[in-house]
């Protein structure tokens, strides 16, 4: 089992900043909102999910992987706060936060699955979180011209998102998750995802008054559909999960390592 540190991050997020914060980019900066908007409540149900899963494993299995449940748990509570703070701001200039409402509904409707989705949701949510991650650090000009703090802000978070990518996925395991289970739940996540994200992204753009600019759009090829980007350059990575043998481990986190080591005078270790 791993254990993580759990960092605190110094920044300044009381001094407002703009809705174009991501270099002033229309769309790079609509879909960070979105994903932020989203985070708080995602990264609840993660924390909820993976300590309920802790809570149903046998004694042994309990106590071999409470240590890193409670590492991640101390990561995912660091980002959720750190990035409600991050959606003030955004509530502050009028944006709306509809992705959230979303998630809570979906949230509530499936209360009542078995913990083993709910868990494999969680997994499913950190695959994504992770390759994103990976691809964020991998090519920082995606944040060209943002704010050093909210740059600095992304970067760790994604640093410490490839960190613990195995946690949720080793409480599948654990909890004796089956693999049809894990593919059927991740195509699901794949599509409210990205559905989800896309939505608040438009909606983010139409508050703008940059959704119909031929600007917003060539940014979004560029950012989504480039050899390299977003959607285009992970398809390999997205689709490894639907391999029988896969697992977390195996993805390369030598950009997060590298990332923390660099940037120790960033942040305070919690513990
Ligand atoms: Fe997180
Ligand atoms: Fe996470």
């Amino acid at each position: 089992m791993t254990e993580f540190a759990v960092r605190r991050l110094l920044i300044d997020l009381d001094s407002p900043f703009p809705g174009r914060w991501n270099g002033g980019d229309a769309f790079r900066s609509a879909l960070f909102n979105a994903l932020s908007m989203s985070f708080p409540a995602g990264e609840q149900f993660f924390m909820d999910s993976v300590r309920a899963g802790l809570q149903r494993l046998p004694e042994a299995e309990r106590l071999r992987m409470a240590p890193e449940v409670r590492g991640f748990v101390g990561q995912e509570a660091t980002h959720r706060r750190i990035h409600a703070l991050f959606n003030d701001n955004l509530a502050r200039l009028g944006y709306d936060n509809d992705i959230e409402r979303r998630a809570l509904r979906r949230r509530e409707a499936h209360k009542d699955d078995d913990l083993r989705n709910q868990v494999a949701a969680t997994a499913a949510t950190e695959h994504f979180t992770a390759i994103f991650s990976d691809w964020l650090l991998r090519h920082p000009e995606v944040l060209e011209g943002a704010e050093p703090r909210l740059r600095l802000l992304w970067q760790w978070h994604c640093a410490e998102e490839s960190e613990h990518r195995c946690t949720a996925f080793d409480m599948y395991q654990a909890l004796g998750g089956k693999q049809a289970w894990r593919i059927r739940v991740f195509k699901y996540i794949t599509y409210t995802f990205l559905g989800d994200v896309l939505r608040q992204t438009v909606r983010n753009l139409h508050h703008d008054g940059s959704l119909w600019r031929w600007s917003t759009w060539r940014s979004a090829a560029h950012t989504l559909f480039a050899r390299d980007g977003m959607i285009r350059g992970n398809y390999g990575q997205w689709s490894a999960y639907f391999a029988p043998d896969f697992h977390p481990a195996h993805q390369d986190d030598s950009q997060s390592r590298a990332w923390l080591q660099d940037h120790t005078a960033d942040y305070s270790v919690v513990r």
